[in-house]
């Protein structure tokens, strides 16, 4: 497995010696993959709305297979929140006839996000 690890913060030494992860120091909104890969997985604590918008470039462009991000809900009104941001993906992979499937779920009961799966099919 090779991984890109997009991330502007510090990466684990042990994690960077095995080889298998390349460090990129840049902004994991705006990074394009230098070819398909077949995963995205995102834990970026940034708005909701933000991080859907990232995830749907990337699904709607077809550069990877499936993707695992989480949602982080500091807000009071969760369920709207993440309601609107599954809707909009759904829209979109629709609109551009990525078939796919969406799985959502709160992972951690003292957790204020959800962890979101897409597979596209076919
Ligand atoms: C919640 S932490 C991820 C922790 C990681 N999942 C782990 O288990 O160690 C969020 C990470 O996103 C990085 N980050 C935040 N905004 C970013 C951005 N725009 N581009 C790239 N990385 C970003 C931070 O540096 C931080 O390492």
């Amino acid at each position: 497995m090779h991984v890109y690890a997009i991330d502007n913060g510090p990466m684990d030494k042990a994690l960077m010696a095995t080889g298998q992860v390349e460090h990129l120091h840049e902004d994991g909104f705006t990074w394009e993959p230098p070819y398909r890969l077949d995963w995205l997985v995102c834990d970026i604590a940034d708005k909701p709305s933000r991080v859907e918008a990232m995830v749907e470039r990337w699904l709607v462009r077809r550069w990877r297979r499936e993707a695992v991000f989480n949602l982080k809900l500091p807000m009071k009104r969760r369920w709207p929140e993440v309601e609107a941001c599954l809707g909009r993906l759904a829209e979109a992979l629709e609109a551009a006839r990525v078939d796919a499937e969406i799985a959502c779920r709160h992972l951690y009961h003292d957790r204020e996000e959800v962890t979101v799966h897409v597979r596209l099919r076919g």
